[in-house]
């Protein structure tokens, strides 16, 4: 059966913007990105939003829906109340292009600042050999459909914008583990992400993980696992020896 919901959209672009309210139909079935498409159709032409699967796979359509990050269009009407107010606005942690679209470029900054997959020299493509456990490792973080909503609810860069030039923000950490624990590739990537990525900021609050659509289990499968290997390589006698007698 359908109703009237009670949606209040943010509205804006150029720093500047508002929460407008509109009555809007529902229908059974429909999700929040439905309704956004209804808007734009009925009463707010010039409404934007980004998306582009309507699928949970593109990772277009973040945005904050009642104060928390979630696909739009994998969010059911049927999660709230037939008499909520449902307020939609755009990732806080990223700029407003306009209305619900945000300019997310810092994340492809970060993804470029990650040296990719290297293996040592002698082997050649296709004579790779893995065991499965660390194939199976691995395909989990590789589920990442990018809609960066752990990167837009971490304390970290969320509400510190001086914080984002140190810190890749937990996608790209877990980018940089996914590396390190890859039995081929050969990069030191520990070091870097201490250093360079700012995985000592993660202070291990698991709000990435609680945001993730693919249920990633980003802090205890990347970012608690990287921190220990950046640790034993800290405090192994024999790399503290090393460092000591080949970096005078
Ligand atoms: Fe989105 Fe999960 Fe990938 Fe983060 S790890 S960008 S929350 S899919
Ligand atoms: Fe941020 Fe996730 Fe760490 S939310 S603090 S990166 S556990
Ligand atoms: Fe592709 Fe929502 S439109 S994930």
């Amino acid at each position: 059966m359908g109703y009237k919901a009670k949606f209040r959209v943010w509205r804006g672009e150029g720093g500047e913007g508002r929460l407008e309210d509109f009555t809007v139909e529902v229908n059974e079935g429909e999700v929040v990105l439905d309704i956004i498409h209804r808007l734009q159709a009925t009463q707010a032409p010039d409404l934007a939003v980004r998306w582009n699967c309507k699928a949970g796979k593109c990772g277009s359509c973040s945005m904050e829906i009642n104060g928390k990050p979630r696909l739009g269009c994998m969010t059911r009407m049927s999660t709230f109340a037939e008499d909520e107010t449902i307020t939609v606005t755009p990732m806080r942690t990223f700029p407003v292009i306009k209305d619900l679209v945000t300019d997310v470029s810092f994340n492809y900054a970060k993804a470029r600042e990650i040296p990719s997959f290297t293996p040592p020299a002698d082997v050649q493509p296709g004579e790779y050999r893995m065991q499965q456990i660390d194939v199976e490792r691995s395909q989990e973080f590789r589920k990442c459909i990018e809609c960066f909503m752990c990167n837009n609810v971490c304390h970290v860069i969320r509400d510190h914008e001086e914080n984002k030039p140190a810190f890749a923000g937990p996608r790209f950490l877990m980018r940089i583990a996914e590396l390190d624990m890859h039995p081929y590739d050969v990069a030191d990537r520990k070091d870097a992400a201490q250093e360079e990525h700012g995985l000592g900021f993660c202070n291990i609050t698991k709000c990435c993980t609680e945001v993730c659509p693919e249920h990633i289990k980003i802090t205890d499968n990347a970012l608690i696992p990287m921190k220990e290997r950046v640790v034993d390589r800290k405090y192994d006698p024999l790399v503290w020896l090393g460092d000591k007698i080949f970096r005078r």
